[in-house]
């Protein structure tokens, strides 16, 4: 059993902290943020991630977690010390570093005895050698005896708490490999494949693994708009292609295209990297174009198959950037909504988690309580994000309350053939028109 402290409560570090305890280990989630602290103390979630809350109750009962906003309670005896804060984007699509800077630079202060300091949160590539400067020029007296890791995290959002416990690798980055194989160590129960390289290697395992799935999502959504106008169906497509080994089923649904907190920085930054070192990413700056015009195009088959936009109501069901999350940073359905109500349409929706805090990136939204009131009195319904609650919807209902009779599907959830039997006009993506 290892002591460990875990700081940034996000949902990397909220996870990674409550899924170490769960296998055994001492841990201590540590934010600076005070609110969010008490809210955890108390009990209550700060993110929807399902699963979670109960393995947190588990854990803090069984004494093996705790929360807290003390570097110097949450650090001493720590044998590591996990990082786990957000880098988001900044303008120039760098990744914003001030996070991870000050928690190297709390970790400096207060560190009194050797430990590990690992590093989970995405950032640049070299980034694990200047943590290590900050420590090392904070504590140029008398430094106790550090390393750093690099421990890239491959959860995904909605399935996070299974991905920790059966991850397909960890990858583990250092300059000191016993310190890589002290942070193994940790994750033995698990019995995953273990990786072990330099640390830039490590930081660049991570921004390859996320900027290759969201090549492949837009890679099928470009063969979806290719199958559109040659009447092909890019489900089948995407399956044949999928049985080949060689490339493997997943991440090739067509649809609106990635969003989230991960994929669109993730691939913005590593263009970055690239431009600033005079390596041109053709490939991924298509990746980004391909994925922007998804939600274009959404818009123009709606606009096109009312005629206009001006004084359409149009209905729009699911806005977190996926199921299973209450998270919306960027969230096609948001961007695709922005450019509906500037086109003159008005907008209502439901969605199982993200409503409030899509309400607040955008206040004309209409709230609805279900998917039939967002049915109600709607020219067009898009369904823009696939929960399982809207795969077997009563569709004479949505049909009695809609006052048009336009679908887009914007994930392809729905049986074509049956809504056009119903007479409702069916749009899918990359899906030919039902006859
Ligand atoms: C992603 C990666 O999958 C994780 O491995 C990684 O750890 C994480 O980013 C991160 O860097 O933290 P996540 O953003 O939670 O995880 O979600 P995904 O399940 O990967 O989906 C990303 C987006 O792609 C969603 O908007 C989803 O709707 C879209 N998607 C996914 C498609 O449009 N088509 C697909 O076939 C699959």
């Amino acid at each position: 059993m290892a002591k460990i402290c875990v700081i940034g409560t996000g949902y990397v570090g909220l996870v990674t902290g409550t899924c170490f305890s769960d296998i055994g280990h001492q841990v201590v989630c540590l934010d600076i943020d005070e609110s969010r602290i008490k809210q955890l103390q108390k009990g209550q979630m700060p993110i929807y991630e399902p699963g979670l809350e109960q393995v947190i109750e588990q854990n803090v009962r069984a004494g093996r977690l705790a929360f807290s906003t003390n570097y110097r309670e949450s650090l001493s005896g720590a044998d590591f010390a996990f990082i786990a804060v957000g880098t988001p984007s900044s303008d120039d699509g760098d990744a914003d570093m001030q996070y991870v800077k000050k928690a190297a630079i709390s970790i400096a202060e207060h560190l009194d005895h050797p430990i590990i300091i690992v590093n989970k949160s995405t950032v640049p590539v070299g980034t694990g050698d200047w943590v290590a400067e900050i420590i090392q020029d904070l504590n140029s007296q008398d430094v106790p005896e550090f390393s750093v890791v690099s421990n890239p995290e491959f959860l995904r959002e909605g399935s996070a708490v299974s991905d920790f416990m059966n991850p397909d690798r960890v990858v583990l980055g250092s300059t000191d490999p016993e310190a890589a194989q002290k942070v193994a160590d940790l994750y033995e129960t698990l019995r995953a494949p273990i990786m072990i390289t330099d640390l830039r290697t490590a930081e660049m395992i991570k921004y390859a693994s996320n900027a290759f799935l969201a090549a492949r999502i837009s890679f099928i959504n470009e063969m979806a708009t290719i199958c559109e106008s040659l009447g092909a169906d890019v489900r089948q497509v995407a399956k044949g292609m999928g049985m080949d080994k060689r490339i493997g089923p997943s991440f090739l649904e067509a649809g609106l295209g990635w969003g989230g907190s991960c994929f669109p920085k993730d691939v913005k930054a590593l263009a970055h990297m690239a431009d600033t070192r005079g390596a041109h990413p053709q490939l991924l700056q298509a990746v980004m174009d391909i994925n922007h015009n998804q939600r274009i195009s959404a818009v123009k088959k709606l606009e096109q198959a009312l005629g206009s936009l001006r004084g359409r109501l149009i209905g729009v069901l699911g806005l977190s950037f996926k199921p299973n999350t209450d998270d919306i940073r960027d969230a096609p359905s948001l961007d695709i909504i922005r450019m509906l109500l500037d086109g003159g349409a008005e907008v209502q929706a439901f969605d199982p988690q993200a409503m409030a805090a899509s309400k607040a990136e955008i206040p004309q939204i209409i709230l609805c309580d279900n998917p039939y009131a967002v049915a109600e009195g709607v020219d067009a319904l898009l369904l823009a994000t696939e929960w399982n609650e809207f795969k077997s919807l009563d569709f004479q209902r949505i049909k009695n309350n809609m006052r048009g009779d336009v679908i887009l599907d914007g994930r392809n959830i729905w049986d074509e053939q049956d809504l056009h039997e119903m007479g409702f006009t069916y749009m899918g993506i990359g899906v030919p028109e039902p006859k």
